[in-house]
């Protein structure tokens, strides 16, 4: 198969391009390498930004020469805290970068497209496990971005369009070393990061109406979300857009997870209790049920793996 990959030199994308390639596709990636790391990239490459106007016509060409039949976009901005500083950004970047994206894909005739949504479309939701089915109120602009995308891919179905869009959970770990995520902006890459410069590890909030008082979140071990976008490929074809979550449907509080990396570690860092963050749902875990059936998609791997080679990644 001959696939374009956007944003193939990020921490997911370059997973998913490594997985696509060793299993013998054509794989091509668009990426400006804004946050994305060149090194990642061990497939063609092109530099380009999807939400610059100009990319419409470059993105078409290629979409045409190099006969691309499907494209997996996971070019886009993903930090809440910047959203909501500035909103104006995200919506350029991965508003207009998708318009640009389904535009050059439509006047290409390619029809097929899974897309990186986030759990961040259901905002706060007060479920023991969210489903596809739940309300999606995003309580940020990232989350928005997001949900916005859906809409659009959805609307693309008046041309034929046949997309997968996945919501991912809390993405953690690492499939390979050097693929490993190299910014410090969640708590497992904070954590080794603190480790790492001997600061103490904080806690954002141990009041929060679970067992011990901490957040909870469903991590995914990068690996297992990187195949659910393999999976996702075949099943395409059908007009229309399909939306699933991806996570292992167990949660893990921040005192679990810390306490996971001090034994995996063997390092006894200090953890000091900081007020909540604003805008952080106590418990958001995913029901992974219809992946699993309509997939056949399951989780391999928990939280003491995705640590590990988190851990394995740092030190290498
Ligand atoms: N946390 C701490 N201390 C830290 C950092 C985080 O206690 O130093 C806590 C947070 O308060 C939260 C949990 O650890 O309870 C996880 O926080 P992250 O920032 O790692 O992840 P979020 O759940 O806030 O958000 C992540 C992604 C988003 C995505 C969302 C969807 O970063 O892009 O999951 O579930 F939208």
């Amino acid at each position: 198969m001959n696939v374009l990959v956007t944003g193939g030199a990020g921490y997911i994308g370059s997973h998913v391009v490594r997985l696509l390639s060793e299993s013998g596709n054509y794989v091509i990636s668009v990426d400006d390498l804004s946050t994305g790391i060149g090194d990642r990239l061990d497939c063609e490459a092109v530099d380009l930004t999807l939400e610059d106007p100009t990319s419409i016509k470059r993105l078409t060409d290629l979409l045409v020469e190099k006969n691309i039949e499907v494209v997996i976009h996971f070019a886009a901005r993903k930090q809440v805290g910047e959203s909501v500083e500035k909103p104006e950004f995200y919506f350029q970047s991965n508003i207009g970068g998708l318009a640009n994206l389904l535009t050059a894909m439509r006047q290409a005739e390619v029809k097929k497209l899974v897309f990186s949504s986030s759990a961040a479309v259901y905002g706060m939701p007060d479920v023991e496990k969210v489903t596809e089915l739940d309300k999606t109120e995003p309580i940020n602009p990232y989350g928005q971005t997001k949900l916005v995308g859906e809409w659009m891919i959805n609307n693309a179905s008046v041309w034929g369009l046949s997309a997968v869009s996945l919501r991912y959970f809390n993405v953690a770990g690492a499939g390979w070393p050097e693929l490993a995520d190299k910014q410090a902006l969640n708590l497992i890459p904070i954590i080794l990061d603190r480790i790492e410069r001997g600061e103490s590890v904080l806690v954002f909030g141990d009041n929060y109406p679970t067992d011990d008082g901490s957040c909870i979140r469903d991590y995914i071990h990068v690996l297992d979300l990187a195949r659910a976008h393999i999976d996702a490929i075949d099943q395409l074809g059908e007009p229309g857009n399909q939306v699933y979550n991806v996570g292992t449907g167990e949660g893990s509080s921040v005192f679990e997870v810390i306490a996971e990396i001090k034994k995996v570690s063997g390092i006894d860092f200090d953890v000091e209790i900081a007020g909540p963050r604003a805008g952080d749902p106590p418990k958001l875990v995913a029901s992974n049920a219809k992946i699993s059936k309509e997939f056949g998609w399951k989780a391999e791997f928990g939280l003491s793996e995705i640590v590990n080679s988190a851990w394995k990644a740092k030190e290498s």
